[in-house]
């Protein structure tokens, strides 16, 4: 907080009760009755109620306040009082008010189509709902950072622009690349498991880039992607640290942004049963458990939306569904030994419906199988050589995972769709502002 001003959160506080204080932000709303005029103005930390009477500033100041339309930044000074009428219980009785930046005719006003907001998303930007998410998915990424950073892990940063695809070529963005061809990245995997020979567990926070063709309410063309890889960890030893990393992230929004949430319709305390151990379900398991209920679903196919939700009814924790068959997941995982039409594998349903948050594997080591799987798929070995000479020299077991940081958002923050969740939502037909 600069010189002088002080946070409306620290205004709301109570303390500064009788004293003289000045604060800086936009107003939030504004009416005038004859000689007085109420402005509520926000700034990152709250929103307060400044009166401004015409007897207590310079007249040039209240006609000003007068005049100021929403979104005007504003510079107010005065006396604070408890008035239990005010939003918060305090106001600000302004003897100064001064406009900092005029604003125009605000072009969002109370009924919008989501369309316009879209559109109007820089401005739509400041909006308290998107605010409230900003925030907890600030705690939600911090909350990550030091749990890794507790718990052994190197952060490191891969590269975004890439010569392979690590999730089938059916979702790659092609760039120009110094006239060649280059994809944006969809997983940061493949460099974390190169990394990992030398660092053992790291993570990365990367974006990742997907060219869904779908409009769904889960899927963004670009999202947050928070990746890890661990050396000498298996499938189950992966889910351990995902259900950890999970509660941690999860648990610090419902402590630390209890009162956003509310704002979102979520309910903190429930956040807060979100610990360790999630369970565990094998795919034949959940396939079972579908047609029990009544769904026509056979061994080998995908999960969908309806699936997901199907499999998370009555559950109030995050689910895992484990050996998927092979045909649904991408090469690089590690066969189950068990039942070798498998994989080592897990994804991390959320409760509720909202579906998919985590995808993870332990990998293939047996550089022959991964040769035969990318011939079996026709994909050229050339782009891929780097990655089976990972297995070429000193290969370990190894597992990792990506945790859609927009999905756990759109879970925790209950929101219908992925877009809030992200300050500038790409989606299929979306790339501006
Ligand atoms: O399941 P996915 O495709 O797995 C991978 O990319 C692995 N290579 C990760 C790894 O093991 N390092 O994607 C991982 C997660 C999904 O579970 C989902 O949460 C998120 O990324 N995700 C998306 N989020 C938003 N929009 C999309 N289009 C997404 N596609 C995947
Ligand atoms: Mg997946």
């Amino acid at each position: 907080m600069a010189e002088g001003f002080v946070s409306i959160s620290h205004l709301l506080g109570g303390t500064l009760e009788g004293k003289t204080a000045r604060l800086r932000g936009w107003i939030h709303r504004t009416r005038s009755s004859g000689k007085l005029c109420f402005v509520t103005v926000r700034d990152s930390t709250g929103i307060v109620q400044v009166t401004v009477a015409k007897d207590s500033v310079p007249p040039q100041d209240f006609e000003d306040a007068k005049k100021a339309l929403i979104e005007s930044s504003v510079q107010v000074e005065g006396v604070v009082a408890r008035d239990p009428r005010a939003p918060g219980g305090f106001e600000l009785r302004a003897s100064g008010f001064r406009v900092l930046g005029p604003s125009e005719n605000f072009p969002i006003t109370e009924y919008q189509s989501e369309e316009h907001l879209l559109n109007y998303r820089h401005l739509w930007i400041r909006s308290q709902q998107l605010t409230q998410i900003m925030k907890v998915k600030a705690t939600a990424l911090s909350a990550a950072r030091e749990w890794f950073d507790h718990n052994g892990f190197y952060e490191v940063t891969p590269p975004i622009l890439t010569s392979n695809a690590c999730e089938g070529g059916s979702t790659l963005f092609e760039v120009k690349y110094f006239g060649e061809k280059a994809f944006l990245s969809q997983s940061a995997q493949m460099y974390l498991e190169a990394i990992m020979y030398s660092l053992e567990n790291v993570f990365a926070l990367p974006p990742s880039f997907r060219a869904e063709r779908s409009r769904t309410t889960r899927h963004l063309a670009e999202y947050w992607h928070l990746e890890g890889e661990e050396a000498f960890v298996g499938n189950e030893g992966n889910m351990r640290i995902q259900e950890e990393l999970v509660s941690a992230m999860v648990t610090s929004c419902a402590k630390r942004n209890a009162a956003e949430l509310k704002a979102l319709g979520r309910d903190p305390a429930g956040l807060l049963g979100m610990v360790p151990p999630f369970k565990r379900l094998d795919y034949g398991d959940a396939v079972r458990k579908l047609n029990e209920k009544g769904i026509d679903f056979a061994w080998g196919g995908d999960l969908g939306t309806n699936e997901e939700r199907v499999l998370v009814e009555g559950e109030e924790k995050p689910v895992f569904v484990v050996n998927y068959p092979k045909e649904v997941k991408a090469f690089y995982m590690r066969e189950n030994p068990d039942d070798t039409r498998t994989y080592l594998c897990a994804d991390l349903l959320a409760p509720e419906g909202y579906g998919e948050i985590i995808g993870g594997s332990e990998r293939e080591i047996d550089v022959g199988k991964l040769i035969e799987r990318l011939k079996a798929q026709n994909i050229p070995l050339e782009p891929y050589q780097w990655y089976l000479d990972l297995r070429r020299f000193g290969s370990v077991q190894h597992s990792g995972f990506g945790l859609g940081i927009e999905r756990l958002l759109r879970w925790v923050c209950k929101q219908e769709h992925i877009r809030d969740t992200i300050p500038f939502p790409r989606t299929i037909n979306r790339i501006s502002p």
